[in-house]
């Protein structure tokens, strides 16, 4: 193992995201507005230069990747980018894997067994198919639910990500979780992060997770488990069953003490933390000083990652700024 990067305040980095792309085809209503302007083809990485920056990565001690977005399995040869990064599965990766929002799953599932992705986490807001219309604007429930199966046929375990949203899926989380249990899921709950410009105000959704725990404990018997995914989320184990319930409560709980995690955009830029605009850019780095440049950038980009993010939600206000989450990559 090398010698793990290390933030200023001693934290060390061992889990990078990768936007593989900022495009999406669905919209759900608390990441996206429903007209959005992605990032011009022209201010993207290539595929190559996103996987040698991440290789540079690993070689100086990540041993967790994640391909996000967006949706990756949108950009044309993601498949590419999986295949190469897997080589180091094994080797400098202990883990190589993604956040889908599972339209495309059906199709690419053995594809990314067959190159070393053993875990995949898949959004699934509902499990109504109106309802899950109405959150992704896009969606067709039958179709995520067939990559989610086709995902599980294909040897991959999957996790189901839920974002809490009042009047809309609150009601049903208990369900979620009995359906998580039954198919042997592992399900996170997550609470609505103020990023990026939609067309609702966040606040009249939001719902703190420690109110749906209370509820959960009412129907369901958990166990507080400590094993951790490397992961923000907080794991309670189900009982009478191998699935895990996780938390991830950035306003009612914040992590950021045990944050290990970076994240590289589409366009090259390195964000140290969801929550600010500090960022370096490493596609400059890389086209002008190669992988030297990249060092002494990821250096710059740890000696200023911020403490804490200081997510706020309040009815009228913005959210804390407008890089939306599929550009950072979650
Ligand atoms: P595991 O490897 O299964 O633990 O996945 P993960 O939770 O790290 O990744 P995933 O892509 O499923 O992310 C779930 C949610 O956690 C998303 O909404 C992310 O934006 C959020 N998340 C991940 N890291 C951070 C973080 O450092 N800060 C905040 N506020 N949210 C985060
Ligand atoms: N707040 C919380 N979670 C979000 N996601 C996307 N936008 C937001 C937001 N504003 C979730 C998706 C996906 C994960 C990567 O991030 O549902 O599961
Ligand atoms: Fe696409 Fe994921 Fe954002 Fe939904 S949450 S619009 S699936 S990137």
């Amino acid at each position: 193992i090398q010698a793990p990067l290390i933030d200023r305040h001693g934290r060390a980095i061992r889990y990078l995201r990768v936007s593989v792309t900022d495009r999406c085809d669905l919209r759900c209503r608390y990441c996206m507005a429903e007209k959005m302007t992605f990032l011009p083809r022209s201010a993207l990485l290539t595929l190559d230069e996103m996987a040698l920056i991440t290789e540079r990565f690993i070689a100086r001690g990540v041993s967790k990747v994640r391909l996000t977005g967006g949706e990756p399995l949108v950009r044309r040869d993601a498949l590419d980018l999986v295949q190469r990064l897997g080589r180091h599965v094994g080797g400098g990766l202990d883990e190589l894997t993604m956040t889908t929002n599972g339209t495309r799953l059906s199709e690419h599932a053995p594809a990314l067994f067959a190159a070393g992705v053993r875990r995949i986490n898949v959004s699934l807001d509902s499990l109504d198919p109106a309802t899950f219309r109405h959150i992704t604007r896009h969606g067709d429930l039958n179709q995520v639910l067939g990559g989610i199966a086709a995902a599980k046929a294909a040897g991959l375990s999957v996790k189901i990500n839920a974002v809490a949203l009042a009047g809309l899926n609150d009601h049903a989380l208990g369900d979620m979780l009995a359906w998580c249990v039954d198919e042997g899921h592992d399900l996170t709950l997550i609470e609505t992060m103020p990023v990026g410009n939609i067309d609702e105000d966040r606040a009249d959704r939001f719902v703190p997770l420690t109110r749906v725990l209370e509820q959960l404990r009412a129907r369901f018997d958990l166990a507080p488990d400590a094993r951790s995914t490397g992961g923000p989320a907080r794991y309670w184990r189900v009982a009478g069953s191998e699935v895990r319930l996780g938390l991830i409560s950035p306003l009612t709980g914040n992590f950021c003490a045990g944050c290990n995690r970076v994240r590289l955009t589409t366009e090259g830029m390195l964000y140290t933390c969801l929550g600010h605009e500090d960022s370096v850019d490493l596609k400059a780095a890389i086209r002008d000083g190669g992988l030297a440049a990249v060092d002494a950038a990821i250096d710059d980009a740890l000696a200023a990652k911020p403490l804490a993010h200081d997510f706020r939600i309040e009815a009228g206000a913005a959210p804390a700024h407008s890089r939306h989450m599929s550009v950072t990559g979650g």
